[in-house]
């Protein structure tokens, strides 16, 4: 029988991309991207229309960001002098967990979802003056723009279901319910991706952003190419290596074949990949003797309990023993056992990072294949701000690849980016400068 050491290491071997690795994959994205281009490969590389911002942008704001179940509205204040201030916001879930109304589901029109978002808008406008009718929409999810102000769903991600939404044009929808709830004087001006809007918002911060992503529920990057910034829709890249179990949660996923690089990467996927790799060391009965059924339960092990596994750094890892205990009923278990479950967090979230650092270096050999200049990326998103060790393992893998020069990519937290970004994107469409 093969002990667990063994497996261990296989699985390390098996989720381990080596510094070559990682450059071969950034070329391949990079040539993606030019295929991309042609409506060809995995990239979309959708045109936003929107140019970035000078740090001059000055004025209030109205912005909704409508990336996941929860929708954020808000008036944001630019400052002018690449300062903002979030005046006002407010978070609404379209999915109350009671179950009294699900607008994510197909049994909901796209009229009911706009008008629910709506009336979030004219709960916070109500009691004041804004000062502002011009309103971004930070709309995170892929779409083929018209022009900066429309554009169409091509298809929803995210396990949305909504009907009447994909194919339509979205801001007509926002203006259609506005009519209805009688709020015609609220104007938007622009909508935007929520990568789009981190970069914009890194970039009134700072000339040097050209990139910007989001690490979190999803995953997206969006980059500044000649004058015009471009979503590239990464989470659909397709062509890195694979295991078994990346196999596995494809063929169970809601679109199979889609999105494979989020479903690598990103936080709604790393803990049931976590979860595949222990029920199968588990049936191998290399695991809790064999015994813990409850690990059958699919997405049952969720991102913040796989950050929670890999802070654990104590000498008897309490926490993760606390965890499994209370979690599949598992009593007795060995340091061995503790410490495997650790290992194996550290490796699907470790092959995370360093695979979304290989899609970065992929964009600067397109941009700056010398890299000549200082590039900032900015990210958002919750596997960035607190999965342990991210940020560090995406700087350990532009070292490999630069080890002379990486000092020229600085990666910075961009926080409330999709929520800034649609007031910045609104003021540079409707030329709100000093
Ligand atoms: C999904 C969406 C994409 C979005 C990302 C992060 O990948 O398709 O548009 O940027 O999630 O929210």
């Amino acid at each position: 029988m093969r002990v667990l050491r063994e497996r261990l290491e296989e699985l390390e071997r098996a989720f381990d991309v080596p510094g070559e690795t990682v450059c071969e994959i950034a070329k391949t994205f990079s040539e993606e991207m030019l295929a991309g281009r042609w409506g060809q490969g995995s990239l979309k590389m959708l045109p936003t229309f929107i140019t970035p911002p000078t740090g001059k942008e000055l004025g209030d704001f109205l912005t909704i960001d409508f990336g996941g179940t929860n929708v954020r509205i808000g008036l944001i204040g630019l400052g002018g002098d690449g300062c903002y201030k979030i005046k006002r916001t407010c978070s609404v879930t379209l999915r109350d967990s009671a179950g009294n109304y699900d607008y994510t589901s197909e049994n909901t029109t796209a009229e009911e979802l706009f008008d629910f978002i709506v009336l979030q808008i004219g709960h916070l406008t109500k009691d004041c003056r804004t000062g502002t009718n011009l309103l971004g929409h930070t709309f995170s999810f892929p779409t083929q723009q018209i022009n900066s102000a429309r554009a169409i769903l091509l298809n929803w991600t995210k396990e949305f279901k909504t009907g009447g939404v994909e194919g339509k044009e979205v801001t007509a929808l926002l203006e259609a319910a506005l009519d209805r709830i009688s709020l015609q004087h609220i104007k938007p001006v622009v909508i935007l991706n929520d990568t789009t809007a981190t970069l914009l918002t890194a970039a009134y911060l700072d000339s040097d952003a050209h990139i910007g992503s989001i690490c979190g529920t999803g995953h997206n990057t969006c980059y500044l190419e000649g004058p015009m910034l471009i979503n590239i829709e990464s989470g659909n890249f397709n062509k890195f290596p694979i295991t078994v179990f990346d196999r596995l949660l494809n063929e169970a996923s809601e679109k199979p074949d889609h999105q494979l690089l989020e479903k690598a990467v990103s936080g709604r996927y790393v803990g049931e990949l976590i979860r595949l790799i222990i029920g199968s060391l588990v049936e191998e009965k290399l695991l809790f003797r064999g015994r813990a059924a409850a690990i059958e339960v699919a997405h049952s092990i969720s991102a913040p309990e796989v950050a929670l596994i890999i802070k654990d750094e104590s000498t008897d890892l309490s926490s993760v023993a606390n965890w499994v205990k209370t979690k599949w009923a598992v009593q007795e278990l060995s340091f061995k056992e503790l410490n495997s479950l650790r290992q194996i967090s550290l490796m699907v979230v470790r092959r995370a990072a360093r695979l979304i650092a290989a899609t970065f270096i992929g964009i600067l050999l397109r941009i700056d294949p010398g890299l000549k200049s200082r590039h900032v990326i900015g990210i958002d998103g919750s596997m960035f701000e607190k999965m342990p060790f991210f940020l560090a393992t995406i700087l350990q893998a532009f070292h490999e690849v630069y080890p002379e020069k990486s000092d020229a990519i600085v990666v910075k937290h961009i926080n409330d980016g999709s929520s800034v970004g649609a007031a910045v994107a609104a003021a540079v469409v409707s030329q709100r400068v000093i």
